[in-house]
């Protein structure tokens, strides 16, 4: 459309305003039908769809009850690719999540079972619940776009994207996620409890006869959207705040381990999405100060003494918003 030098001040894109437009009636619609069915706050749905058009997974936590499993369930019913939900349980093997090579009495040859990995979607749900070779076997899945079973190696679908609960980890009967495993995960976003105008309106609608959500999502618009996040533009400036950011959180006293440069990949790819989900072919400082916490915090290793007085990573990164300077200083 234009060579970058042309359009307002803050282009910088190619992206057809109309598409823009196209995509903020998509993401309205998708809204939508997610509240049919779930009640709470935007920036929650619009994590999801972060981590949807960054090709990113997210892993939502939280105490039981606050309608974790019914958010990822009705999001994957909007997108109309497959999808598997597994309930993680101490008893599951990996090989019950990636598949297994079965004997074929008929003709005396192995043949695959594909596991419920092998989906579009796949909702793991209460992954803590699980022993850690499991976890790792979900995690890897994740990380690689690929699964080895029994020495041979099978690409998953794309898209591929993973949306997990875990309860927090002071419940009894569960296994902490591995600490370094995290990062797999582009966003972990922590659910409380519901404002009391969201409750009231939980309980107002419980009675009512279940809503479901359309499908809307094929996954060609999925491609489509994230490589059109891929174009949003981003300036030089805030290529730079993020990197501060990061070294902030390196550099911090508390932490043992900050965010890597593949967490500030991330937190780009993140940025992009949100400006796009907002109608924006530009990336605003707002995007990043926003995003940062769901995208950084987890990736945080604490130091052993700052976790015994309670530190989070989640503070490191309020901190690091605080004391990192945007622009020209
Ligand atoms: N914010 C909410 N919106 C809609 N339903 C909710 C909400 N919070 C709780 N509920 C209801 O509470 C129940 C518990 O939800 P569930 O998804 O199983 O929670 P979790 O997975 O967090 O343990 C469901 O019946 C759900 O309908
Ligand atoms: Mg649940």
């Amino acid at each position: 459309m234009s060579d970058g030098s042309a359009g307002g001040a803050r282009a910088g894109s190619d992206i057809d305003p109309q598409l823009l437009e196209r995509v903020l009636r998509l993401v309205k619609a998708i809204s939508h039908e997610v509240r049919k069915v779930y009640v709470g706050p935007d920036p929650i749905i619009e994590a999801l769809l972060v981590a949807l058009l960054s090709k990113g997974h997210i892993l939502l936590e939280g105490v039981p009850g606050i309608a974790k499993t019914t958010l990822v369930k009705t999001f994957a019913q909007v997108l109309d690719v497959s999808y598997r939900r597994i309930q993680f349980t101490p008893d599951l093997l990996p090989s019950d999540i990636t598949g297994t090579y079965i004997l074929d009495m008929r003709d005396n040859t192995f043949v695959l079972r594909k596991g419920p990995l092998f989906a579009n979607v796949v909702l793991g749900d209460e992954i803590n619940r699980a022993p850690a070779k499991t976890q790792s076997a979900l995690l890897e899945a994740m990380q690689e776009g690929q699964v080895t079973i029994e020495g041979t190696t099978e690409e998953l679908s794309d898209p591929f994207l993973v949306l997990a609960t875990q309860n927090p980890v002071e419940q009894e009967g569960v296994y902490m996620l591995p600490e370094a495993q995290l990062d797999r995960f582009l966003i972990k976003l922590i659910m409380g409890y519901p404002s009391f105008e969201d409750e009231l309106e939980v309980m107002r609608t419980h009675d009512r006869p279940p809503e479901k959500a359309t499908p809307i999502l094929s996954g060609g618009d999925i491609l489509e959207l994230s490589r059109l996040a891929s174009r949003v533009h981003m300036d030089e400036e805030l290529f730079a705040y993020i990197v501060r950011l990061a070294q902030y959180t390196r550099n911090h006293p508390q932490a043992d381990l900050g965010a890597s440069p593949r967490a500030a990949i991330a937190l780009m790819k993140a940025a992009k999405s949100r400006a796009l989900l907002r109608g924006r072919d530009y990336v605003l400082p707002d995007d990043i100060r926003a995003l940062a916490p769901l995208v950084l915090a987890h990736r945080i290793i604490l130091s052993p003494e700052a976790e015994l007085n309670g530190y989070t990573g989640h503070d490191v990164v309020s901190q690091a918003i605080e004391n990192t300077r945007y622009g020209r200083t």
